[in-house]
């Protein structure tokens, strides 16, 4: 018989949103009548900006014609694409990433977890805690971790906690750890840096030969000017750092799919034999084998996200969800509850009220408001005690969503 890869065996459970989807399923089956309000995974729920409707319409009739017809695009994506994230997410705020430093994607979430493939499994790896679940169980599924541990967390990996007494900023570790996992705008706490906090963490990566990768797909929610929007705004980060970005909660691509990561060409790794060898390369010669590349529809749909009118439809969402973030700050704050995130984010971190667990309190929002949310425990063992809500949802949704939370 097949031998399995037994890794998968070390995952804990489910992976966190279909076993709320689970729940929520099981809970809906017997309370049929009860309308339920989903602030739990963040997807988004408004539609496509039109230019990238239209732009997509476009491209579709092109591939209908002699003309136009397209099979395989470039693994990387089409340089007209990478040339207007180039101009747009990086040369317009002071960073030198050329265009084809830039690799168009189908997802950060499969970008951040295909990236393993081209680095050992010997690196030392360390995560926030809590954190977006995908960077842990993927590191997991390929072997670079122990068995679980009693508390939740897995042998071998580095966790630092971001909480109320730092912030909800990780602490840099004293030890070298080859990789780090950074996401910020944060998931799931709503927390953001600054650059002279992540300069620390560029620094502490250049002075340990390290590498962080860091996941700013919600960088377009952030509104203070102090924040950065990529690491690449701070010095040093070309020579350490990959950077996710994705399409899918400014402009509403959850459902589109694309993303891009950048990987700047002198960013390197060694061999066991101590060669020097750069990561673009070795993704580069990943991705052209394991990936045809985005349609090209879609990436037309990417591409008039920079046109004037993408820019301004993307930033009537990215106001429109904010606003959504705003309303259940101030609800939940007037209501007593402490909370956290939301300003640059568009997720709100709450504290769970009455020593109740994270798991309780979902079940108690579902069974008494029939609003679904996300225990903070599923991020990890530092999120136990807190509960995300997701600001993706219609204005009225949001608003009954608040009404029920605050009048249980
Ligand atoms: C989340 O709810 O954390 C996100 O929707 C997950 C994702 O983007 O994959």
């Amino acid at each position: 018989m097949v031998q399995i890869n037994e890794n998968y065996l070390k995952l804990k459970a489910g992976y966190l949103f279909p076993e709320i989807s689970k729940r929520v399923k099981n809970y809906t089956q017997s309370n049929s009548t009860k309308d339920i309000i989903k602030l739990g995974i963040g997807d988004v729920t408004e539609p496509l900006p039109k230019a990238c409707t239209e732009a997509m319409a476009k491209a579709l009739n092109e591939m209908g014609t002699d003309e136009g017809f397209k099979g395989y695009g470039p693994e990387q994506g089409y340089l007209w694409l990478r040339e207007k994230i180039s101009a747009n997410d990086f040369i317009s705020r002071g960073c030198q990433i050329s265009s084809d430093e830039i690799f168009v994607s189908d997802g950060s979430k499969c970008d951040s977890s295909n990236i393993l493939d081209i680095l050992a499994n010997q690196n030392t790896i360390a995560v926030t805690d809590p954190v977006y679940p995908v960077y842990v169980d993927s590191n997991v599924m390929t072997g670079r971790t122990g068995g679980p541990l009693l508390d939740g967390t897995y042998k071998g990996l580095t966790y630092l906690a971001i909480n109320e007494s730092n912030n909800f900023l990780p602490e840099i570790p004293n030890n070298k750890v080859d990789i780090v996992y950074l996401c910020f705008p944060n998931n799931p706490t709503g927390a953001t840096i600054n650059k002279g906090e992540l300069k620390k963490w560029v620094d502490y990566a250049n002075r340990n030969e390290s590498l962080i990768l860091f996941d700013a797909a919600y960088e377009a929610f952030i509104k203070d000017k102090d924040i950065p929007h990529s690491i690449y705004e701070v010095e040093g980060a070309r020579d350490c750092a990959i950077e996710f970005r994705s399409f899918s909660k400014n402009a509403g691509f959850t459902g589109v799919r694309c993303a891009y990561t950048v990987i700047p060409k002198n960013l390197q790794g060694t061999s066991s034999k101590n060669e020097k060898v750069d990561l673009w390369s070795l993704w580069n010669r990943r991705q052209s084998t394991k990936f045809n590349g985005v349609s090209y529809i879609v990436q037309r749909g990417a591409e008039a996200v920079y046109s004037s009118q993408g820019k301004k439809e993307v930033q009537g969402l990215i106001d429109f969800y904010m606003e959504n973030a705003m309303i259940m700050k101030n609800k939940l704050q007037n209501a007593g509850f402490k909370v956290f995130g939301g300003d640059n984010a568009p997720y709100i971190w709450i504290k769970v009220p009455d020593k109740m667990s994270s798991w309780d309190f979902f079940d108690y929002l579902l069974e008494k408001a029939s609003v679904v949310g996300t225990p903070g425990s599923g991020f990890g063992l530092s999120g136990e005690g807190y509960f995300r809500l997701s600001a993706f949802n219609s204005r009225s949704k949001v608003i009954d969503a608040m009404e029920r939370i605050i009048t249980i």
